[in-house]
């Protein structure tokens, strides 16, 4: 499983980088990206669906690898 931030669409609502700190990270103005390659680690996923659903932007996007 993989996020992944889109730079144009994400606004700086910091929902993401709060409920999901170990997978997203604010940068200087407060926009989120993807921390590394944006995997996420095993444990994790509940808090990577959480902020898909939480931003306002709808800029999250979650790549699902595992079927
Ligand atoms: Fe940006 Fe959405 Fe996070 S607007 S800072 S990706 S909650």
């Amino acid at each position: 499983m993989r996020v992944h931030v889109d730079q144009e669409i994400c606004q700086g609502h910091g929902r993401c980088y709060s409920l999901a700190p170990e997978l997203f990270e604010p940068d200087d103005l407060g926009n989120s990206s993807e921390i590394g390659d944006g995997t996420v680690p095993p444990g994790q996923e509940d808090a990577a669906r959480r902020a898909v659903a939480n931003c306002p932007e709808y800029a999250i996007t979650l790549e699902d690898g595992e079927r």
